[in-house]
């Protein structure tokens, strides 16, 4: 396991708290009605959030408005109180502005770097170019020779995300690129996918690379970072927020809409990665505008880790989880550190689709196997039960059946006489029966 892996575990861990915490206390409620009508932020319209008494979730204790992209950074502390829970309309929106494309800083040491400059190129970017690192931006020819820093090298300009600085997990972006296996398996999906175009949300590495391999005009790219501004032409990239459906630009929704509309609803399909922080019903209701402004629902890969599975599946009853564990290739937070747990049950994210799942092809030689009782790919540790009639394991682990519940249980859990039910070693140890 690299060190990657390990971070992201870490990370997933931490999530899975989140989520627990979400589901089980669920202090603070979403409220979504009427979402383009609330006060605005840089980052478009804010979200408004009702904190619910723990002891007692129907009793509202606090009502606000708050970012929707930033609100766990510091980099949007703007929140607004709302005195009339459920009545968004009292505090009045100010007009939608049009807000310059940011260039967001980075943290720790690489915050005194400038960033690159966001000057839309019109595509008359030459494929080669220096990027100087230690300034964080694409030099112009005449400037290069001044530039002696340490970091500066040649860069394939039809492919920013391999040399820009990730934007870090603190300030919101959460930046992963995708490491060279899950690309390779995600653009086999959209080379057999019989849909002709193809809609980016949030997957910057993933398009640059679907775009590269020609059809140019087939993808659009939407993402919050403003620096691809300077590596992609308005007809193929605006720069956008996931959580709101709020373009930065109005040129940017229109260069958007015109994408879309174009050809049929049904040859569109859309890859989305955001940042697992993310609220899943804020996500799937930025996904639902997304298909009113298509016409109908597109096909769809949500990357997302298998935990929120319940989540995504209450939103969207028909789609799937696929077993095919999608790796990241770097990022700036995560660290080896000691004492990090090894897991060999490797990355938590998954892909979420109402695409067919038996069309959708893992690679043999990374131990994936097709199970023709659920015609579908499964992991290698993932074995079908006769039973349950399913390939039942979702987290990377090998489950087994017990004949007492009836079901398929993690590895970890064991029937307990007492309770009536499989549960954890730990809960056994406590209530001894
Ligand atoms: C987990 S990364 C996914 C990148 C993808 N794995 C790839 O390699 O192409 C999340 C992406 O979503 C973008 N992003 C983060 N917050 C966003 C938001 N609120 N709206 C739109 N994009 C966002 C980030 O800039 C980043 O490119
Ligand atoms: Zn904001
Ligand atoms: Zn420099
Ligand atoms: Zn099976
Ligand atoms: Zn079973
Ligand atoms: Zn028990
Ligand atoms: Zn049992």
């Amino acid at each position: 396991m690299n060190i990657v892996q390990k971070g992201i575990i870490q990370q997933s861990r931490i999530l899975f708290q989140m989520a627990h915490r979400n589901a089980y206390r669920d202090s603070f409620q979403v409220d979504l009605t009427g979402l383009e009508n609330n006060p605005q932020c840089p980052h478009g319209p804010m979200i408004l959030f009702h904190r619910a008494s723990t002891k007692k979730p129907s009793a509202i204790t606090e009502s606000f408005y708050a970012c929707s992209a930033y609100r766990e950074s510091k980099k949007c502390r703007l929140k607004i109180p709302c005195h009339k829970p459920g009545k968004q309309g009292v505090i009045p929106a100010k007009s939608t502005q049009e807000v310059p494309s940011q260039s967001p800083r980075l943290s720790g040491k690489d915050r005194k770097r400038k960033f690159d400059a966001v000057e839309s190129t019109g595509g008359s970017l030459p494929r080669e170019g220096w990027f100087c690192g230690h300034c964080g931006r694409l030099l112009e020819e005449d400037e290069v020779s001044s530039h002696k820093h340490k970091n500066l090298q040649k860069v394939d300009t039809r492919f920013p995300s391999r040399f820009l600085p990730p934007l870090d997990e603190e300030r919101g972006e959460a930046q992963y690129f995708f490491d060279d296996k899950s690309l390779k398996f995600l653009l086999n999906i959209l080379k057999a996918a019989k849909e002709k175009r193809v809609l980016y949300v949030g997957c910057p590495r993933l398009f640059e690379e679907a775009s590269s391999e020609g059809k140019g005009s087939s993808n659009f790219l939407l993402d919050i970072d403003g620096r691809f501004e300077r590596y992609f032409t308005p007809e193929q990239f605006a720069q956008y927020n996931m959580f709101n459906h709020h373009f930065y630009k109005t040129s940017g929704r229109e260069n958007y809409m015109a994408f879309v509309s174009r050809g049929e609803s049904k040859d569109l399909l859309m890859v989305m990665d955001p940042p697992f922080a993310g609220r899943v019903e804020v996500l799937a209701n930025n996904l639902r505008q997304i298909f009113a402004d298509i016409g109908s629902e597109g096909s769809v890969l949500w990357v997302f880790p298998y935990f929120f599975e319940k989540h995504v599946l209450r939103e969207f009853p028909h789609f799937h989880m696929l077993d095919y564990k999608i790796e990241y290739d770097n990022h700036n937070k995560f660290k080896a550190q000691k004492g990090t747990l090894v897991n060999k049950r490797g990355s938590p994210v998954r892909l979420f689709t109402n695409m067919e799942p038996e069309k959708i092809k893992h690679p043999f030689e990374e131990g994936y196997w097709f199970c023709a009782d659920c015609q579908r790919f499964s992991a290698s540790e993932n074995r079908h039960c006769f039973a349950c009639a399913k390939c039942p394991s979702t987290d990377g682990k090998s489950w087994w059946h017990c004949g007492k519940c009836n079901r398929c249980v993690k590895p970890d859990y064991h029937h307990c006489v007492k309770c009536q039910r499989c549960h954890a070693e730990k809960c056994l140890q406590r209530t001894p029966s």
